[in-house]
């Protein structure tokens, strides 16, 4: 990964500033046999690679032909062992990344193929150089971004929510004040929440409107949707073809909450509201639940 390339950029560094140049080349024969000749002659194991940076060290001739290599004294032992590294690493596969600039912005894409059900995991890796007797330095760390679309099955907590697999999944709220609540969501930038509902009165379901709530389900209220109303829209499915995902969510009625401004992470509730359904009645089914950084202003 990154801190591999990281450390072979050190070789690779240290040889291109080095007399390496003037005796060879990477993939031809010069003076000396080619980098990619080396590595396929040798395996990077401990033997090869404290023979190979000794040989670098001291110099040598015998080996590739009549042309002798010269020493080199003024290499730290661990700087030849670094171009070692990076020779013998020369004809493997190169992982695909490539070093990022130390400060700027990466706007994440969905690989094409992927079907954008997955999250990112972002990785930051610094490996300086070393400086003299000081070896290189490193430093990681990780951010793992979720995924804007929930899944109302990862809800930590809930009440009133009937589960049904039918054989689809229906998740199902059913009465007045039944909610479902998600811990430690980041919110920074979040102006609307949509929820992909479905009020089917084939379901029994009557409908409702949704409250967000910070904290608690009696916590701060941040926003509130419009009423949903019952809509029988009888059995659909999908044109041949056509990704489902996104065929459901242009095809899901939405119950939209612009949320007030709410930085940082927070423990959030949906509350599921209708005065008349009392305790037993279905209000409606979630399918998904969207974070989304614009407000549609509906
Ligand atoms: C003056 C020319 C010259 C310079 C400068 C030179 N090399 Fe060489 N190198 C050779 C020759 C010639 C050989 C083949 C020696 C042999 O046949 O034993 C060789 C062999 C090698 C080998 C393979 C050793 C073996 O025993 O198979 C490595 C690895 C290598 N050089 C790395 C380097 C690196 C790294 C540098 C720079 C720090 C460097 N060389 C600088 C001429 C040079």
């Amino acid at each position: 990964g990154a801190e591999t390339l990281a450390v072979l950029n050190i070789g690779k560094n240290l040889i291109e500033g080095s007399d390496c140049r003037s005796c060879h080349q990477i993939d031809k024969t010069s003076i000396g046999p080619s980098y990619v000749a080396v590595a396929e002659r040798y395996t990077k194991s401990d033997n090869n690679i404290s023979y190979l940076t000794d040989k670098i060290l001291n110099g040598g001739s015998g080996v590739w032909g009549d042309h002798g290599m010269s020493a080199h004294p003024e290499l730290s032992e661990s700087d030849a062992r670094r171009m070692v590294d990076y020779i013998l690493s020369i004809n493997e596969v190169k992982p695909t990344v490539s070093p990022l600039a130390i400060k700027g912005n990466i706007r994440p894409e969905v690989p094409e193929g992927e079907d954008g059900q997955g999250s990112f995991l972002l990785r930051a890796f610094y490996a300086d150089k070393g400086a003299g007797q000081i070896t290189s330095l490193a430093g990681e760390d990780f951010v793992a971004l979720r995924n804007p679309f929930l899944d109302p099955q990862s809800a930590e907590i809930r009440k009133g929510v009937n589960l049904m697999t039918t054989p689809s999944i229906n998740f199902f709220m059913e009465g007045d004040q039944s909610h479902i609540g998600f811990k430690s969501l980041d919110l920074t930038a979040v102006k609307e929440i949509n929820l992909f509902v479905n009020v089917n009165p084939r379901n029994g379901a009557v409908g409702g409107f949704v409250e967000a709530r910070l904290g608690s389900p009696d916590g701060e209220l941040i926003g509130q949707s419009q009423k949903m109303e019952p809509l029988n829209q009888g059995f659909r499915r999908p044109p041949a073809g056509v990704n489902f995902i996104q065929w459901r969510r242009e095809n899901t009625p939405q119950a939209r909450i612009e949320i007030k401004e709410t930085g940082g992470f927070q423990d959030i509730f949906f509350i599921f509201r209708n005065p008349d359904a009392g305790q037993e009645k279905i209000l409606m089914s979630i399918i998904e639940i969207q974070f989304s950084n614009e407000a549609s202003g509906l």
